[in-house]
């Protein structure tokens, strides 16, 4: 039986999906730091994971109603925690080092990927109506255009580049802490 399509669902399943949907990236950090990595490193192995999220979400094609909207979250979770790390550190970061105009762009993508997230978000409820993988795809392409052409082949490396190896390590730093904050906020909110 499906759940009516503006449900809310109990707390605790809510809190634990969080969790569940933000172990891989809060682990994908930890690694990175134990290994000696860096912020750029961090990003990069939570931009795979999300990346490999839209891939389940998308294969998931004949799911039950319940494990889409599952996946959904999940990805919406994972979104939202990454985002935020990145609009509190990274992108004043790069505003800091000169790149205002870029850093201005970056804010502006991600605001219009949220838009698109709760579009699929409203699309997956609609059940049989709603268009769901077209959103998803729609989805999927600006941010991980964003992820690996804007940030990771352009924007991060000029940014590691313009900073001192101090710097960078503060700014490692300071990702995983908020990176570890924003997921306590999202969960605990
Ligand atoms: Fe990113």
């Amino acid at each position: 039986m499906t759940p009516p399509p503006f449900s809310l669902p109990r707390r605790s399943l809510v809190l634990a999906g969080a969790a569940a949907a933000l172990l891989p990236l809060r682990q994908a950090v930890a690694q990175t730091a134990a290994a000696g990595g860096d912020w750029l490193q961090m990003v990069q192995a939570q931009h795979a994971l999300v990346a490999k999220s839209f891939d389940k979400l998308l294969a998931s094609g004949n799911a039950t109603y319940t494990t889409r909207d599952q996946l959904v979250h999940a990805l919406a979770y994972q979104l939202t925690a990454h985002s935020v790390a990145e609009e509190n550190v990274l992108y004043p970061a790069i505003a800091m080092a000169g790149m205002v105009n870029e850093s201005d762009k970056l804010y502006l993508d991600q605001a219009h990927a949220k838009v698109m997230n709760a579009q699929l978000e409203m699309q997956s409820r609609l059940k049989d109506k709603g268009n769901w993988q077209e959103a998803a795809r729609a989805l999927q392409a600006a941010v991980l255009q964003h992820a690996k052409e804007d940030e990771e082949a352009r924007l991060y490396p000029q940014l590691q580049a313009r900073l001192s190896p101090g710097e960078n390590a503060l700014l490692t730093q300071n990702f995983m802490r908020e990176f570890r904050t924003v997921g306590l906020r999202r969960m605990t909110g």
